[in-house]
């Protein structure tokens, strides 16, 4: 079950695009509120605005029209850049591609966004290990990414995303560049996780296997959400 508190609600959002003198309208109006602790998937075709909505929950892009509010705090008006404090304390991101550094190592690549976060060197240690340990990777800690496969690449890219304790997991299509076996696996630790740790996770898939794990399921097809 997730929470009945908000962590982000989308008013009347609009997102547009300008190529040249065409306007593309990314996003469309949409209205809704994600709950603390929900497992929310964005399904829809290709185009329809999922990773759009996303950059805007993760804030990392405004819309064009409409209010956005970060735990009930109006954040529509505030400057990306003064944005990135909020990021850093509150949000971690998964992609499609991993995005790991390669020429850091395992521990290095969670080591990283800690440092920036200011955290000790102790806590840092013990976090890396910890979260290395609980994604059943700890053997890999002094690997670069080259070294891992692609399902433990994704699972140090959600150690290195849990390990700062964020409230919101931001995940793009995390599982389509996994076979089969690991894309189920990664989307049962992700749910383990939602459970376990309580961190409020957003995902957008167009797999019908990952649509089944949400708890909230959220439709898109051309920039509107379909049914809530
Ligand atoms: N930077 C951009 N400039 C112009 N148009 C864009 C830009 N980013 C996205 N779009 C357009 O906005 C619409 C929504 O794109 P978005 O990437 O959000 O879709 P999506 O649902 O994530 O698709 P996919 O499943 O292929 O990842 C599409 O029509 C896309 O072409
Ligand atoms: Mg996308």
């Amino acid at each position: 079950m997730s929470s009945s508190i908000p962590l982000v609600q989308l008013q009347n959002i609009s997102r547009k695009y300008y190529l040249g003198k065409t306007e593309i309208s990314a996003l469309d109006n949409l209205n809704f509120q994600i709950n603390k602790n929900d497992f929310v998937v964005l399904a829809g075709p290709s185009g329809s605005g999922k990773t759009t909505l996303l950059n805007i929950i993760g804030c990392i892009d405004k819309p064009s029209a409409g209010k956005v509010f970060f735990e009930e705090k109006e954040i529509t008006d505030t400057p990306l850049e003064k944005l990135n404090h909020l990021r850093l304390q509150n949000i971690g991101f998964i992609f499609q591609s991993f995005n790991l550094i390669p020429v850091l190592t395992a521990f290095e690549n969670i080591e990283l966004p800690l440092l920036f976060k200011g955290y000790d060197e102790k806590t840092i240690k013990d976090l890396a290990e910890k979260f290395l340990q609980r994604m059943g990777i700890a053997d890999k800690m002094h690997q670069k990414p080259a070294n891992l496969s692609g399902g433990q690449r994704q699972r140090l890219a959600i150690a290195r995303a849990l390990a700062g304790n964020p409230s919101l997991i931001i995940a793009d299509e995390p599982t389509a560049s996994l076979d089969r076996k690991n894309a189920i696996a990664i989307i049962e630790l992700l749910r383990e996780l939602n459970d376990e740790l309580g961190v409020t996770i957003v995902l957008a898939s167009h797999d019908q296997m990952i649509i089944d794990h949400a708890k909230t399921k959220l439709f898109m097809q051309d920039g509107k959400v379909v049914n809530v």
